[in-house]
């Protein structure tokens, strides 16, 4: 069934009934349920894209402020990276054997990765990545229990749920063993109720009564976000990462940074971790890393990959892995970050978005927080600002809805608009952006949207 929205957003443009609109539907009784919500809701047959926007199959133009779940660092077909990948299908596109690209590639990672992080294995989606950090954590310290966080998300795959501290892995019990959960901090939402900094990292202090209470004393390595993305871009407060590694040297583990959505400059430095001058013992890397295609990354130091069984011929490897087309992917969507000083965009522009926000803010009875890093901004709904009750399901829904209707893509998780639009987006469309999301809340707050 169309929704009611929709068939006004499609009327209003005084389309006929579409043949996306068919081909959607149609769709829906081939594809398993459980794609990703911004699909099933947008209900949106994509035709192609170009930078910041995408285009539908009825001819509308959508501003794509997630770019892909934040996969889409260069934004649509940039003319570099689209002639490289046409070059490279023309070459060879699968086989593990060493090609220039990656080495290239894997040269120029290890230049700019921090510290002595240089050893690197490629992999094609995010929790593949950080379900072999784990195992390399696991090999290199003989031990088997990780620590992952409150709100924290690294993907849906067995080894890694049980690390997901959201709802994703209920009713997908029982979990690996071994894994276990501590507060994050959220200090917007503390659960300690305390603030930073007199709180003097209480969830830090906390952290360790897990590791002395909950664990085996076993812990193989602590895995962060920088950042974290699924819970709504939650920053934590200046120092944290520094505290964390600092438990995980106090307990022989490693200090995994999940830098899935962090890494190749998201945040405004060109990984999430520089920001605190840290180097970590383990970085998982992919989405924005590939500029769309399907590749992802542990790096770490030479002593560490040297672990066995890790180290063992075939043993940390996969069948697409690095393959050339990835490999020219990766390479190239570096060499443009670089080149065209995407990182500093990302700084910027994010710096711009984040305080316009801010002062829109002041304006919607709905806005609870506005925060972020660089261009991984997250905008907190709420019922009202004295409550601070956040934003009902059904309430996210229609913001999003009406998003939609004014050519915007706005992806809504944990209550929080999360805006990762491409790092190539420019100051004016940065403010084209803005515009509209100030339609969007002008909407919502005479609706009373919010207070569904
Ligand atoms: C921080 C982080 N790690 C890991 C993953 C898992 O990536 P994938 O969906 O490619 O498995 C995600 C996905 O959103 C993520 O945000």
């Amino acid at each position: 069934m169309i929704t009611g929205k929709l068939q006004n957003a499609s009327d209003s443009q005084s389309l006929p009934k579409s043949t996306a609109e068919q081909i959607f539907q149609e769709e829906q009784l081939y594809l398993a349920p459980g794609v990703q919500s911004i699909c099933l809701n947008s209900r949106l047959v994509i035709d192609h894209g170009k930078g910041v926007h995408v285009t539908d199959l009825d001819g509308r133009t959508y501003m794509d402020f997630f770019s892909g779940v934040t996969v889409g660092s260069l934004g649509h077909c940039h003319p570099k990276y689209v002639s490289a990948l046409k070059a490279q299908l023309n070459k060879v596109t699968f086989g593990s054997f060493t090609t220039v690209p990656r080495f290239e590639f894997l040269k120029n990672l290890a230049e700019v990765a921090p510290g002595n992080l240089r050893r690197t294995q490629l992999y094609s989606g995010g929790a593949e990545a950080v379900e072999a950090a784990l195992r390399l954590a696991r090999a290199h310290t003989g031990k088997f229990e990780v620590i992952g966080f409150w709100g924290g998300f690294h993907g849906k795959t067995g080894g890694v749920l049980g690390l997901v501290g959201d709802r994703f892995k209920h009713q997908h019990g029982p979990m690996a063993p071994g894994l276990h959960l501590a507060p994050y901090a959220n200090c917007n939402r503390c659960p300690f109720e305390v603030s930073y900094p007199g709180c003097s990292f209480l969830c830090v202090e906390f952290l360790r009564k897990v590791i002395r209470h909950n664990t085996t004393g076993s812990i193989a390595a602590i895995l962060v976000e920088p950042i974290q993305g699924t819970a709504g871009n939650v920053v934590p407060p200046p120092g944290y990462l520094k505290e964390l590694q600092a438990v995980a040297r106090e307990n022989g583990a490693l200090f995994i940074a999940d830098e899935m959505i962090t890494g190749f400059g998201r945040t405004g430095k060109l990984f999430g971790v520089e920001h605190e001058g840290i180097v970590p013992d383990i970085m998982t890397l992919g989405k924005g890393m590939g500029g769309g295609f399907p590749v992802s990354a542990l790096i770490s130091t030479d002593e560490i990959v040297s672990a066995k069984p890790f180290s063992l011929p075939s043993a940390s490897s996969s069948s697409y892995g690095g393959n050339p087309l990835a490999a020219a992917a990766a390479r190239v969507t570096l060499e443009i970050i670089l080149e065209e000083n995407l990182v500093e965009n990302s700084r910027e522009v994010g710096a711009w978005l984040i305080r316009h926000i801010e002062e829109m803010a002041g304006r919607y009875s709905f806005v609870g927080q506005v925060r972020g890093r660089g261009l991984m901004i997250g905008v907190e709904l709420v019922r009202d600002k004295k409550s601070r009750e956040l934003l009902s399901t059904q309430a996210s829904q229609a913001l999003f809805q009406i998003g939609l209707k004014e050519g915007i893509l706005l992806m809504i998780s944990s209550s929080a608009i999360r805006i990762n639009p491409a790092l190539i987006i420019s100051q004016q469309e940065a403010a084209r952006g803005l515009e509209i999301l100030d339609r969007v809340f002008g909407q919502i707050q005479k609706t009373k949207i919010h207070l569904q």
